[in-house]
């Protein structure tokens, strides 16, 4: 049987700053959807990349006295090693300005002007620079960027128009067919909102701005960035040119920041309708992170690197931080106190500590050999094996649904679980009668294939964990391959554990991070 297709993106990261915090987090939350989902069997294509056209990029090259292809290759090359550091899973990295992609955007921009959906206009408006984003006189804010704040500059030039309006109603039919389509609901309905409210024709090209593609029947202009940028998800399939990777299309699902939701939301999905290609499933917009309260930026020089951050606490540490400390939607305050909060206790306390005084159990009283017993599973062992069914779809729904705090929050409830399992079973003291060794037994083994069972589903989140509790655990490789393995049972009595150094180191919070 041909495997499920799961296609999931990132955003195309700008290359006028270097990565921090936020660029992290929704790369992370694709990797660990894109590693839970290949466990789960499915046939995954999972993209991320660089957004490198545009005013915004030729100005910040300007500024640094670089060539703009300069400026990219080398933020290009701080985004790959970051995701690198982090253990990215991603199966392809596109630039906006490599030749597949170019040539397929002038295509698709070919294609809509010769249907009639892009015709040469007037423009006359604002235009923010960080933003990209033309606006209205009255949608400024204070005479300000109503997205950023920050100021704008007024613009007149002739321009490609693309038909926005002429959707407006198959995108209403659309929203109100697909329920699922934008997430978070509350983001889903603010966008509907404003789609009911009317959308104008937008501008799709720049005469003004050199850095980008050529329109392709008039070189006076450059494609407008975003338009350029969304296309990245489909000519990275090679949409337009054939090829194996057209089966991935439509995404699954592109996950963004609340801040570009109206492209992804509304601009995207038209476009494709007026080529005739179908619309991702879903687009989902999570909340962004400030730092220790403050708004990260580079210009109020908070934009920390990741990379540094890994390098005192741990990649999966990191990654678990971000997943579990705010629901994915919400917005969230990075602090280190939190982090080093949630690494002592969640990571050391109740997952370190189990893994580790199990381990020194199985040696001290099995000569570090997962023992067999007799008989059917007591009450409690039965309970936490019907506990850990429970826990598997639990962590497929929240899952399904990008609530990685959710899927977490159950996978720690479990953990919980059988470290009151330890407590109430007391294997110290069945460990003194021979007349309790048979009990004995059936503890050690159940605490054993309860971490082997929390080593699965903890490997998306913190794959390096995962895989040294199933070292230390003693699994073959063979286990591991057999990694979707849920099923409780999976431990063979026989194997011989190897308890290594405890996993998580302890931190101390000082005010000096
Ligand atoms: O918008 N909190 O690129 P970009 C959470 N090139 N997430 C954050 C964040 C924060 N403080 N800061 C950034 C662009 N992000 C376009 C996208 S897509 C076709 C083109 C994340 O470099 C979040 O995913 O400004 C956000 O949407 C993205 O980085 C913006 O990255
Ligand atoms: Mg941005």
């Amino acid at each position: 049987m041909d495997k499920e297709i799961f296609y999931l993106t990132t955003p195309i990261y700008y290359v006028n700053d270097i990565p921090h915090i936020g660029h992290s987090y929704t790369t992370i939350a694709a990797d660990t959807l894109a590693r839970y989902k290949r466990m789960r069997g499915y046939d995954v294509f999972f993209l991320t990349g660089t957004d490198e056209h545009g005013q915004k990029i030729e100005k910040a090259a300007k500024v640094n006295n670089e060539d703009p292809v300069e400026l990219a290759d080398r933020v290009v090359d701080r985004y790959k090693n970051l995701w690198q550091t982090l253990d990215i899973t991603n199966d392809d990295f596109i630039r906006t300005t490599e030749n597949r992609h170019v040539e397929q955007v002038q295509n698709a921009f070919k294609k809509m002007y010769e249907n009639g959906d892009i015709y040469l206009g007037e423009y006359e408006g604002w235009y923010c620079i960080p933003c990209e984003s033309f606006w209205t006189s009255a949608q400024l804010s204070l005479n300000n960027c109503p997205e950023c704040g920050r100021s704008v500059e007024k613009i007149r030039e002739k321009n490609y128009f693309f038909r926005l309006s002429k959707y407006q109603n198959l995108l209403i039919e659309y929203f109100e067919k697909h329920p699922d389509f934008v997430k978070p609901e509350s983001r889903r309905n603010e966008l509907f909102r404003r789609l009911e409210g009317g959308i104008d024709d937008i501008s799709v090209s720049r005469a003004a701005v050199e850095w980008g593609v050529n329109v392709p029947m008039d070189n006076t202009h450059t494609i407008y960035v975003w338009v350029d940028a969304l296309f990245n998800y489909i000519t990275a399939l090679g949409f337009d040119v054939s090829g194996t990777r057209k089966k991935y299309w439509p995404a699954r699902v592109h996950i963004i920041g609340k801040e570009i939701l109206w492209f992804h939301g509304v601009i995207w999905p038209a476009m494709l309708m007026s080529l005739g290609i179908e619309v991702p499933h879903q687009v989902f917009a999570h909340g962004w992170w400030t730092l220790e309260g403050k708004k990260i930026s580079k210009s109020l020089g908070n934009a920390i690197d990741p990379v540094e951050i890994t390098k005192t606490y741990g990649v999966d540490p990191y990654r678990y931080f971000l997943l579990r400390e705010v629901p994915f939607g919400l917005d969230g305050n990075f602090s280190y106190e939190a982090m080093v909060n949630r690494i002592n206790c969640d990571l050391g306390n109740d997952l370190g500590n189990l893994l580790h005084r199990t381990l020194t159990m199985i040696e001290k009283y099995c000569d570090g050999i997962v023992p067999e017993h007799e008989g059917p599973l007591s009450t409690e062992g039965k309970g936490l094996a019907e506990r850990s069914k429970v826990l598997c779809d639990e962590v497929d729904h929240a899952m399904n649904n990008l609530q990685f705090s959710k899927a977490l929050e159950s996978i720690w409830e479990y953990i919980g679980l059988v470290n009151k399992y330890v407590e109430i079973s007391k294997p110290w003291v069945l460990a003194k009668e021979l007349s309790t060794k048979n009990r004995l037994n059936e503890v050690l083994y159940n605490l054993a294939e309860s971490i082997r069972v929390v080593s699965l589903f903890v490997l998306p989140f913190m794959p390096n964990v995962a895989a040294e509790m199933s070292k230390q655990l003693g699994l073959s490789s063979d286990d591991k391959s057999s990694g979707n393995n849920f099923t409780w049972g999976g431990m063979r009595p026989g194997t011989r554990v190897c308890k290594g150094s405890p996993v998580f180191p302890r931190f101390e919070y000082s005010v000096e991070n």
